[in-house]
């Protein structure tokens, strides 16, 4: 298993581009075959989470070819309604593939979904929003058989704003003649790219980004270049790495409003964060301030995927911080690690109280999951010493080259 081998203590300094956003990709692969015409994406970057969603797409009978930066997607022959079991267990997001596989083909069969081991991943608000769709399912021997024969336009109320479950609605919607209404829905931008995708391709959704959402489905849709947006997750990563590590970061494609609630966090830190409308700028003595409490929620709030990372400068900040994980019930994976490496913590079902220390120390740690690994790579980096973080395939499912770029910004990282 790949690792990375980190000598700390450097601090970050320079520019680099944001890469396009994981989150926001993988389903407009999936939207990517509502029409048989050919579609560009751009701005994709090369995470094996992309790669798998490209495997399964071509599972199913379409084309899906890399050139550089962007994927060329064909779903001129939709041959195969069933999502491999083998490709399924490998990345949670093929689960975002029902919903356009019913669009495009009335029925579909999926195994339950895999990806990161965070806990519980059910799907039953994505089946609950289905059935009020009027798909029938049936759950049977580990898979899931749907018939969107019977669909119809309806009024659909989530029971909790999954950014899933919000996405598979719309990518169905789009295949019924007349209106689709879903309140109570993810509020995530990735969920407006989704729309800006649809409406690109000729369909008509409005209210992405606020919890109820249109959909005028049963337009012809045609093909379209699109350029998916930047990723919020991996801006903020290198945020909270620049505050860690002390130094001088612009993260270029990066938008801050998608971050407000990490930025706010640092108003009182001896830091600068500036931001215009295309990129973050910021600088940090390395100084630590207070964290105090953290609570992760839906868009707009704490983002969940910034929480591992959040816990490696917990670790360091001056004083007590306590971190709440709401949306996942096993998510402090990481923890266990940042404790070889000296951090102060305890763990308590979904809560995690830090006494920081004035440095962690370098040490042998393993990534146990996509964001947790980032948070050990973060600790590595601003330790005392050398660290070795194994396992970081985990890593590689949501970072594009993240070795070259700390290495760019001044780090001392390398693969081995
Ligand atoms: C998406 C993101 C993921 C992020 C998460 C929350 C993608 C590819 N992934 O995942 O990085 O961590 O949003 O911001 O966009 N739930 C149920 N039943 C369901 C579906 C979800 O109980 O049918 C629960 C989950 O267990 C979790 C919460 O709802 O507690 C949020 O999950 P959801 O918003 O669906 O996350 P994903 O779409 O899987």
């Amino acid at each position: 298993m790949a690792k990375y081998l980190i000598s700390g203590g450097n601090s970050l300094c320079g520019e680099i581009d944001v890469q396009g956003a994981k989150n926001s990709v993988l389903p407009l692969l999936s939207a990517a075959i509502l029409t048989a015409d050919d579609v560009i994406i751009q701005n994709a970057p090369k995470l094996t989470d992309v790669t798998n969603m490209m495997r399964i797409l071509r599972a199913l009978g379409a084309v899906a070819e890399r050139e550089g930066s962007l994927v060329r997607v064909s779903a001129k022959d939709i041959s195969s309604h069933e999502i491999p079991v083998s490709l399924a267990k490998e990345l949670r997001s093929s689960i975002f593939l029902l919903g356009s596989v019913l669009a495009r083909v009335k029925k579909a069969k999926v195994a339950y979904p895999g990806g990161c081991d965070i806990g519980l991943r059910p799907i039953d608000l994505h089946l609950k929003a289905l059935r009020e769709m009027g798909v029938e399912i049936r759950e049977e021997g580990g898979y899931v058989y749907c018939d969107a024969s019977g669909a119809e336009p309806s009024y659909v109320t989530l029971d909790y704003p999954s950014v899933g479950a919000t996405e598979n609605a719309m990518l169905l919607a789009t295949s019924i003649d007349g209106v689709t209404s879903i309140a109570n829905c993810a509020e995530e931008p990735e969920i407006e790219d989704l729309q800006n995708f649809i409406n690109a391709m000729g369909g008509c959704v409005s209210g992405a980004g606020t919890p109820f959402i249109k959909i005028k489905g049963g337009l012809p849709l045609k093909g379209t270049v699109f350029s998916t947006m930047p990723d919020r997750i991996e801006a903020g990563t290198y945020l909270l790495g620049t505050l860690a590590c002390g130094g001088d970061v612009t993260l270029k494609g990066a938008k801050a409003e998608h971050l407000s609630a990490v930025i706010s966090k640092f108003s009182k830190w001896d830091c600068k964060i500036n931001a215009n409308s295309d990129r973050i700028h910021i600088s940090s003595n390395g100084n630590m301030g207070e964290l105090g409490v953290i609570e992760t929620k839906p868009y707009p709030g704490f983002p969940t995927d910034l929480q591992a990372e959040i816990c490696t400068l917990a670790s360091i900040s001056k004083g007590s911080t306590i971190i709440v994980e709401n949306l996942f019930e096993t998510r402090f994976k990481h923890v266990p690690e940042l404790i070889k490496m000296g951090a102060n913590v305890k763990v308590r079902d979904r809560v995690a109280v830090f006494n920081g220390v004035d440095r962690l120390s370098g040490a042998k740690v393993y990534a146990k999951d996509l964001r947790g690994g980032a948070a050990l790579i973060l600790a590595g980096l601003c330790a005392k010493g050398d660290t070795e973080v194994n396992d970081v395939h985990f890593v590689e499912r949501g970072y594009e080259d993240i070795v070259a770029k700390l290495t760019r910004l001044g780090a001392n990282i390398k693969k081995a």
